[in-house]
C-alpha cells in the first residue's frame, strides 16, 4: 500500500515535471506561455516557483507513463487520464494550463486546469475527488504559506489561484486559496492551528460578498480564538485583477492596509446597493444592521450606534431602543 501510494505520487510528480517543461521550452507550449507572461503579466520564475505547466492535445503523459512502464492501476487511481470502457485514453487536462495542487507537504496531489478558449463553457476543470484530492481539505498553497504564517504573517484566504499568486507577489505569503469550493470547518481547522489572525480576501462580487458573509460565522464557530479581518475589494475585481488593472502597489496597499473588522465589513456591505436617505430603504438597513450588531462586542456595539447617529440623525435613544427591542426578540 505504502509502495502504491509511492508510484502514484511519483506520477503526479513526473506529471508537473513535464506539463511545465512543454510550457517552458517547446513550440507546443508557445501560445500558452505568451498567455501566461503577457495576459496574466506573469514572469518565467514564478511559473517555475508554482510550477505551472500545459498540457498539449498530443497525450504527451499517457505516452510517458507508457513508456516508463507505469503499471496500469497506478495510472488510473492518479486520475490523470480519461477512460473509455475501462481502457486510457487520453490525458485528462488536454488543452488547458496547468496549476499542480500540493498537499501541505509539498507533494502534488493534482492538477487544476485553465482552458485558453474564452468560449469554453468549463473555465476552470480541477481533478475528481480522489483519496488524493479532496478539494475540501486542501488549501492551494498551503505548502509554501505554512511557514511564513507560522513566522507571523496572517493567513490569507482568497477565491483563486491566480488571487495567490498575486499576493505573493505583493508580499502577502501567507496566502492560500479554496479550489472553487466553500470554505469547509477542515479548512479553518487546519490554517488555525498555524495562527491567530486569518484574513478574507474575495473577490470584490457579490459572489465574493455572498461567500465572506457565510465564512465569517464559520470561523467564529470552528475557531473562536482566531481573530478575523476581512478585505473588501472596489468594483467587482479580484484580486489578481487589482495588480494587472491598478498595479502591484495597488494590490499591496489594499492587502496591507484596508482590513476591516467582521462588523465593520458587515455593517458596509449592508449599506450597498441602498439609498438610505430614502427613508423605507434606511428602515431595511436597520434591521440587516440589528443582528450584525448583537454579534459585536460592546464596545463595537456603541461606536456603530454613535454611527448611525451622526450620519443619519437618528437619535441615540431611539437607536439603542429598536436594538434593544431586537436583542429581546432574539435573546
Ligand atoms: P472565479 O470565477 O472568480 O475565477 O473563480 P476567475 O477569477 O474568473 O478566473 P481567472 O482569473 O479568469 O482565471 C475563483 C477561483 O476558483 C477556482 C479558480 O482558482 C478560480 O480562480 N476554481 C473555480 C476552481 O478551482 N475550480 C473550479 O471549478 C472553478
Ligand atoms: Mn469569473
Ligand atoms: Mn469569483
Ligand atoms: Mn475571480
Ligand atoms: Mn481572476
Amino acid at each position: 500500500r505504502q509502495e502504491k501510494f509511492q508510484r502514484i505520487y511519483e506520477l503526479y510528480n513526473a506529471a508537473q515535471k513535464l506539463y511545465t517543461h512543454i510550457l517552458l521550452n517547446t513550440t507546443a507550449g508557445e501560445q500558452a506561455l505568451r498567455y501566461l507572461l503577457k495576459e496574466r503579466e506573469l514572469d518565467e520564475e514564478t511559473i517555475k516557483k508554482y510550477g505551472l505547466g500545459f498540457v498539449p492535445s498530443n497525450n504527451v503523459l499517457l505516452s510517458y507513463a507508457r513508456e516508463h512502464d507505469v503499471d496500469e492501476p497506478t495510472m488510473k487511481a492518479a486520475e490523470l487520464f480519461l477512460e473509455r470502457d475501462g481502457e486510457l485514453v487520453r490525458d485528462r487536462f488536454n488543452n488547458r494550463v496547468v496549476w499542480p495542487i500540493k498537499n501541505e507537504r509539498g507533494q502534488v496531489v493534482g492538477f487544476s486546469g485553465r482552458s485558453l478558449d474564452p468560449d469554453n463553457p468549463a473555465k476552470y476543470m480541477n481533478s475528481p475527488e480522489s483519496p488524493f484530492f479532496n478539494k475540501g481539505k486542501l488549501l492551494y498553497n498551503l505548502d509554501l504559506a505554512k511557514g511564513p504564517i507560522r513566522a507571523g504573517q496572517p493567513a490569507m484566504i482568497f477565491e483563486g489561484f491566480m488571487d495567490v499568486i498575486s499576493a505573493a507577489m505583493a508580499g502577502a505569503e501567507g496566502a492560500v486559496a479554496t479550489m472553487g469550493t466553500a470554505l469547509t470547518e477542515d479548512h479553518v481547522r487546519s490554517l488555525a492551528k498555524l495562527t491567530e489572525r486569518i484574513i478574507l480576501v474575495y473577490d470584490g462580487d457579490a459572489a465574493g460578498q455572498k461567500a465572506a458573509k457565510r465564512s465569517i460565522p464559520l470561523i467564529k464557530t470552528v475557531a473562536p480564538k482566531v481573530e478575523i479581518g476581512v478585505i473588501a475589494l472596489a468594483d467587482n475585481r479580484d484580486p489578481d485583477e487589482v495588480r494587472r488593472e491598478l498595479g502591484l502597489p495597488a494590490l499591496k496597499q489594499a492587502l496591507e492596509q484596508s482590513t476591516q473588522t467582521p462588523t465593520e465589513y458587515l455593517f458596509n456591505a449592508a449599506k450597498l446597493g441602498k439609498n438610505l436617505q430614502n427613508q423605507a430603504q434606511y428602515l431595511d438597513f436597520l434591521k440587516e444592521v440589528w443582528p450584525i450588531l448583537a454579534d459585536a462586542s460592546p464596545v463595537e456595539q456603541d461606536y456603530f450606534l454613535q454611527k448611525l447617529a451622526e450620519e443619519y440623525g437618528s437619535s441615540m435613544e431611539a437607536l439603542r431602543s429598536e436594538f434593544e427591542d431586537y436583542q429581546r426578540r432574539h435573546p
